[in-house]
């Protein structure tokens, strides 16, 4: 079979792009953790609370394993509930120790929020109806601020909350 010098090109700057292009997905995916968010897991929008993790005493922080966490959160207009603290006040910070492996799991009660922990890779949509879930490992120290990064209304700017990773 005879190719052309041009046909020659073609094929390896295509086959070339393809390389680079699968390169960079393989990349993000394996070393950055880039994954889809969730798993397509449903709640009743008006009614979270009958979904084990979302019931009031189950928000929040808690402790599963060694270096393993499950963080549950009711996001509504303009709030994260992240349960209350042995005072009863609200928690607005939460602290996780270093190298830990942490699970996200928010829901909303109203319209759509967002969920990001900024400067990590928890970036979440969070839809009426849906559980957004995401496991992560937080392995830089530091203290990051939780925001809701989709305008939900007059006061989408008041919720936040933060999240502090210890040494
Ligand atoms: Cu919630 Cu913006």
């Amino acid at each position: 079979m005879h190719l052309h010098k041009y046909e020659k090109i073609w094929l390896t700057f295509g086959i070339g792009s393809l390389i680079v292009f699968l390169s960079v997905l393989g990349y993000g995916a394996f070393w950055q953790g880039t994954h889809p968010q969730s798993h397509g897991v449903t709640v009743d929008p008006n009614n979270i609370e009958s979904y084990e993790a979302f019931k009031p005493e189950n928000l929040g922080l808690t402790q599963v394993d060694d270096d393993k966490y499950i963080v549950n959160i009711a996001a509504s207009a303009f709030y994260y509930d992240l349960g209350k603290d042995e005072e009863g006040n609200s928690v607005k910070h939460i602290r996780i120790p270093k190298g830990s492996t942490v699970l996200f799991q928010v829901a909303t009660k109203d319209v759509v929020h967002g969920f990001n922990v900024a400067g990590t890779n928890v970036n979440m949509m969070v839809e009426p109806g849906y559980v957004s879930s995401l496991e992560t490992v937080m392995n830089k120290p530091g203290t990051y601020t939780i925001v809701c990064n989709e305008y939900c209304g007059i006061g989408h700017h008041l919720m936040y909350a933060t999240l502090e990773v210890y040494e």
